[in-house]
Order: C-alpha cells, then structure tokens, then sequence
C-alpha cells in the first residue's frame, strides 16, 4: 500500500512518520509552505510538494490532513487531476463530514486518529484509535488494513458517530487542558509551584481505567460543602473570568449529583 500525505502539519508530521516506521512507502508529501513539506518528506523518504497540481496518480490512498477549514479547498484542488478521483481519499478531521469529499470523488472516506498531536512531541502511536470509514466497502476493508499497521485499535465509525466523538474529545481533552492552564496561571500569579499538582492530575487520568468519571467524583460540589465553594469564589474574585467558570462548574457538578 502506497500513500501520499497532503499535509504535513501536527497530524501528517505523526501519522507520516509512523506509517513510514511501519514500512508503508510514502510517496509524496503536500504542504502549502515547502520547507514544511521538506521536512517531513527528508524523514520518511518521500517527495515534497508544496504544489497540489504535482500530486500524482503513483500512491493507493490519499490522506488529506489539513486545517478543517482548507479540506474542500484542496480536495477541489486535487480533483483536477481526474487520474486521482478514483483513488481512495480520506481526510483526517474529527468533526468533519466525509460527504465533503463526494463532490470530487467517488472513493472517500476518514482516517481519524483520536487523539491529540503536537508536531514534536512523542505520541505512542500503538494505543491510538483510529476512526476509519469510507464510501465503498473494499475501501473499509483498506482503510481498516492500513490502520491495524500502525495501530492497535482501530474501529469503523459513522460520520455521525465521529461527530459526537469529537463533541465528547473536545470536553476532555481541550477543556479540561484549559482547566489546567487557569490552574498554572493561578499558581504562577501567587509565586507557586504548578508541579506540585502534577501528580493529582496524573491520578485523575489514571483513575478511569478503575472506575466511570462518575464514581470518581470528589471536591467541595461534589459534597455540598457551601462554606468551601464561597471561600473559593470569594478568593476568585481577582479572576472575574475563572470566577464565573469556577461557579458553572460547580453548579454542573452539584445537578449532577443532586
Ligand atoms: N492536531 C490534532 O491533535 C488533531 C488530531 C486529530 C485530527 N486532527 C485533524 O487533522 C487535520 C490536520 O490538523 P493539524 O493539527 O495537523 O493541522 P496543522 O498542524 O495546522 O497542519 C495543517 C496542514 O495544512 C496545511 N494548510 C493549512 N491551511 C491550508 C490551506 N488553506 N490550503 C492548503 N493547505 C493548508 C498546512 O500547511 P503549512 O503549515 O505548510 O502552511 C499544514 O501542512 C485537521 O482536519 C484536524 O482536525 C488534528
């Protein structure tokens, strides 16, 4: 199986190097500023391209990973070529629908790894999940082939399915990264250590594997300890904004258990 990455941002930088390191040959590597395309294509052996229009027919699947907001853009842009609208083409989006891809070509589908991509930083890529999908069946079976290289869960899930998903992976994973952004910036602004709460944010991870997130929950709303959560909003007056978060929350909390 043969693939050319249209994208070598946080995803393509990963997803590239992975299926390289599982021997599947990259043919070419997009990205709009070609020293980013360079880069990635020096790792994994490919040709770089920061040119759609140079996109050959040579790769069996196409793995759009570009910003949402540029998919249809480049899909149109890729469409051009007619020897690549029958190819296999995915993209790599969490939230968006493959029937965006439709209008270009008749082979589409999703490639969507859950989760959370720095270029740079280590992931270990084995655990992720891989949300496949696509229009053709024999394109699932590919598709479902090429994911059990690299990873070892990989599931077919429905656009709507991966839709809520995403809904569901933003809350945990980007609020609660926010939660502990405030939590850093309160202790920076106080002169304290962020890392002495390292190890509590480690357990509340690490607690899931044990029990659901609602059996876990602890702290002052979760008891009803009203003097508490007024001591804290009191203090948070000098953070309007977590103020009101930290009240949100709280009252979230406490419904829940009521
Ligand atoms: N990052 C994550 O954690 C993550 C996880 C799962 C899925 N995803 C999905 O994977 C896709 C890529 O995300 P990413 O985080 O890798 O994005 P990214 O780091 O911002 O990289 C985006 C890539 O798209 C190119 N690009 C941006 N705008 C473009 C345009 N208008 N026309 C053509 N190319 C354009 C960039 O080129 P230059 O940089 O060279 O300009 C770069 O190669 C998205 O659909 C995202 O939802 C992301």
């Amino acid at each position: 199986m043969k693939v050319t990455l249209i994208g070598a941002g946080n995803v393509g930088y990963h997803l590239g190097q992975r299926l390289f390191n599982k021997k599947i040959k990259i043919q070419q590597v997009y990205s709009r500023k070609h020293s980013n395309a360079a880069d990635l294509a020096k790792i994994v052996k490919a040709s770089p391209t920061n040119d759609l229009s140079t996109i050959d027919a040579s790769a069996d699947i196409y793995i759009i990973a570009v910003k949402d907001d540029a998919i249809v853009e480049v899909a149109a842009k890729l469409a051009k070529n007619k020897r690549l609208t029958k190819k296999i083409i995915v993209h790599t989006s969490g939230s968006v629908s493959s029937k965006v891809l439709a209008e270009y070509f008749s082979n589409y589908g999703v490639f969507y790894p859950l989760q959370t991509f720095t270029k740079g930083q280590h992931v270990y890529f084995k655990n992720i999940p891989i949300c496949v999908d696509a229009k053709k069946e024999k394109s699932q079976k590919r598709l479902l082939k090429l994911g059990k290289e690299i990873s070892k869960d990989v599931r077919l899930i429905t656009d709507k399915e991966r839709a809520v998903l995403h809904v569901a992976a933003v809350v945990v994973n980007n609020f609660t990264n926010h939660l502990f952004h405030i939590g850093a910036t309160i202790c920076k602004e106080e002169g304290l250590d962020f890392d002495i709460l390292k190890p509590l944010i480690q357990e509340t991870a690490e607690k899931l594997s044990r029990k659901p997130p609602y059996d876990m929950q602890t702290g002052p709303a979760r008891r009803g300890d009203q003097q508490t959560i007024k001591k804290h909003t009191e203090y948070l007056k000098k953070f309007p904004k977590y103020q009101s978060l930290y009240t949100l929350l709280s009252e979230s909390i406490s419904n829940t258990y009521s």
